[in-house]
């Protein structure tokens, strides 16, 4: 059976074919619960990372261990002034109120990605595209900036950073934000157990979100060099704007 990427392939000079991808790519539309988490996420991201940073002005210091503070020698420290610009409360109120809009989004995008098969369809890697020929490509295309626009689904790299995102990085995000919470860890201690105290939580949520914050620049980058515009309308409307060649 052909499917959508051999359509591809042919749509420029088989006509019938062409418009039998096109058909193939409209039944590969983002769901529409999809689209709409990835963006009220993306809302919850900023806050997340404007009320992360106010947070850390007040103490950008970072230990490892149970215990930490000012008396004590940190891991390491970000070369900032302490408390610059006071304790930083409104910091704390948008980070949670973020943060609990960021859980909501990825449950129900987690929830709707599976119920609608789009994590197996779309994201889950196919076993021939493990093949060294094909990460050859993969990447030999990405160095040379080939073939990004095409609309025949996500490529192995895509596929993998999507995954771990949303599968490790944001998971381990969550987990050592409970273990931060006083609340939380007193009723299931365990939560910061497993990180070995408090400010080692703390610290691996720092790198954590550094990491996010790399995959948001270098994804946005790539929506970017793949067609701003049309990626963009895609992952809001879902549906796939016209196939460009570019070889
Ligand atoms: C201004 C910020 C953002 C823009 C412009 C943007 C844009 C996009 C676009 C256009 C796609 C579809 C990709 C394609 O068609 O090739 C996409 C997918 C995706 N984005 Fe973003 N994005 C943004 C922020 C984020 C953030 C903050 C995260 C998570 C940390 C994220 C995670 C993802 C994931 C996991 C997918 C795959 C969704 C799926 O199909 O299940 N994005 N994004």
């Amino acid at each position: 059976m052909l499917n959508s990427r051999h359509l591809m392939a042919h749509s420029t000079y088989i006509p019938e074919v062409a418009h039998e991808a096109n058909q193939a790519q409209i039944a590969h539309r983002v769901p529409l619960l999809v689209r709409l988490t990835h963006w009220t996420f993306t809302l919850s991201f900023f806050g997340l990372v404007v009320s992360g940073f106010a947070i850390i002005l007040a103490h950008p210091h970072f230990y490892w261990g149970e215990t930490g503070n000012i008396l004590t020698p940190p891991l390491f420290s970000l070369p900032l002034p302490t408390m610059l610009g006071g304790p930083s409360g409104w910091g704390r109120s948008l980070h949670f109120q973020s943060a609990w809009l960021a859980v909501l989004s990825g449950l129900l995008y987690v929830i709707s990605g599976v119920a609608s098969r789009h994590f197996r369809n779309e994201l889950l890697p196919a076993k021939q595209e493990f093949s060294l020929g094909a990460w050859r490509s993969c990447v030999a295309d990405h160095l040379r900036l080939n073939r990004l626009t095409q609309n025949d689904g996500y490529n192995i790299l895509q596929k993998l950073a999507y995954l771990g995102v949303v599968f490790v990085a944001f998971p381990l995000m969550i987990l050592s934000g409970f273990a931060m919470s006083p609340s939380i860890t007193s009723v299931l201690p365990w939560m910061v157990e497993v990180f070995g105290g408090h400010q080692t939580a703390r610290t691996i949520h720092f790198f954590l979100a550094n990491l996010l914050v790399l995959f948001l620049l270098v994804h946005v980058t790539m929506v970017a060099l793949a067609g701003f515009t049309s990626r963009l309308t895609a992952m809001i409307t879902g549906r796939p704007a016209a196939h460009k060649e570019i070889q």
